[in-house]
């Protein structure tokens, strides 16, 4: 791949299992179960807007927690697949689900193993490269029970499972992310509480965090065990600190401690950029998430993780926006980044965006809308935004 060759860029779309297939059972299925009621009372006690209170679900229903069927991608692939194409991308990130490919401890299941077979070669027949992700969030229930990743066997059990993935698809797949945003999930799941197994335990969180730096390490080697071809990298979340005196720090903790710390075991670099973060006070422009819209966030990010000699690929970049009245620009500013930084001569080789299709946004639910492709969530319809038809003109006309 030779950078500023237009041919080689990954214009892609991103999703997670958990997030889209439906009927998965698995750590957060429990989880949902456990807390879905509680978080559509405390969500009485925020301000909506009308529209998103008409929406179905709406955040105060307690089905809105519940990612039950979500957007029944499992089985509807092959027409969604048909959508990516009319997107006109030509590469896909999506997680294969481990809860499905080893649903009881040691026992793979082909069916599953066949499914995400034939998702594989429907995206390859529309010349859509796959971008596989091994871990985005979610776990078998045994594990889970098992003490999750704080088990010393941990670290074998999801190298086992890698393992099986990269030879099965050692010739369908060359992309491959073992973990997704392992940093920030492990904060909000071993110190806020707010993702499961919801412990609040720095001691927990230190663990777990080298843990999953090991599991990296292991699955790279198991990766390129199977095909030294393969490129294997990590996925993490980059957020923007507003405030310069402490941007250091954060960026040292937040941003890059996970990163330097595989570096010796990656091929390139995943940047989910999504917003500016501040200590104090509120941005201007905001998504429905009340998240502050900063696409010069994304260009510094890029310039920054540059210094680390690696490829880069944007894996994730997305906003909230159920009328799709900032989506737009969102897209046209956050890829002016990636242009600019290409034109400065960083080795930018992809962008995809958060997300393909609306989807279930873990502990909020359903309300906040990432796709391209909006979702009725009564009859399964997929409708095509005015974003998603800008993003397919953006990406016909960019020339590098
Ligand atoms: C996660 C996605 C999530 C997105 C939007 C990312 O941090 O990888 O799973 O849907 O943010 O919140």
């Amino acid at each position: 791949m030779t950078p500023g060759d237009s041919r080689h860029f990954l214009w892609g779309v991103s999703t997670s299992a958990h997030q889209v297939e439906g009927n998965t059972h698995n750590d957060w299925t429990r989880w949902e179960e456990t807390h879905a009621s509680m978080y559509a009372k405390h969500a009485k006690k925020r301000v909506w807007s009308e529209s998103l209170l008409k929406a179905f679900p709406s955040p105060l229903d307690q089905s809105n927690y519940i990612s039950g069927n979500a957007t029944e991608h499992f089985t509807r692939f092959r027409e969604d697949i048909e959508r990516m194409k009319e997107l006109g991308i030509n590469a896909c990130r999506f997680s294969i689900e481990w809860s499905r490919i080893e649903p009881a401890e040691g026992a793979f299941d082909e069916r599953a193993i066949a499914h995400y077979r034939e998702y594989i070669h429907a995206l390859r027949e529309k010349g859509i490269e796959p971008v596989v992700t091994l871990w985005h969030w979610t776990h078998p229930l045994w594990f889970s029970y098992k003490g999750g990743w704080r088990s010393p066997y941990s670290l074998g059990h999801f190298t086992r499972f890698v393992d099986r993935m990269a030879s099965e698809f050692r010739s369908d797949v060359r992309y491959w992310i073992p973990l997704n945003e392992p940093g920030l999930w492990v904060g909000d799941a071993y110190f806020l509480g707010r993702k499961p197994p919801g412990e609040k335990n720095v001691f927990a969180l230190i663990q777990v965090y080298f843990r999953l730096i090991e599991a990296h390490r292991s699955s790279y080697r198991a990766l390129k065990a199977q095909n030294p071809a393969f490129q294997v990298g990590i996925a993490e979340s980059a957020e923007y600190m507003k405030h310069g005196l402490f941007r250091p720090c954060f960026d040292y903790f937040r941003n890059f401690f996970f990163v330097r710390c595989v570096l010796g075991s990656t091929d390139f670099i995943g940047v989910n950029y999504y917003k500016r973060v501040r200590l104090w006070g509120k941005g201007n422009e905001v998504s429905q998430m009340g998240w502050e819209i900063y696409p010069e966030g994304l260009g510094r990010m890029l310039k920054k993780y540059a210094r680390l000699k690696k490829p880069l690929y944007v894996t994730e970049n997305g906003i909230a926006d159920s009328e799709d009245v900032k989506r737009a620009s969102f897209l046209r500013a956050h890829i002016q980044e990636c242009i600019d930084a290409k034109k400065n001569g960083i080795d930018l080789r992809g962008y995809f965006h958060w997300s393909f299709i609306d989807n279930f946004e873990w502990e909020h639910g359903f309300w906040p809308r990432f796709g391209l492709y909006e979702v009725n969530y009564r009859t399964q319809e997929r409708i095509l935004r005015e974003s998603g038809r800008i993003y397919r003109e953006i990406i016909t006309h960019t020339r590098w």
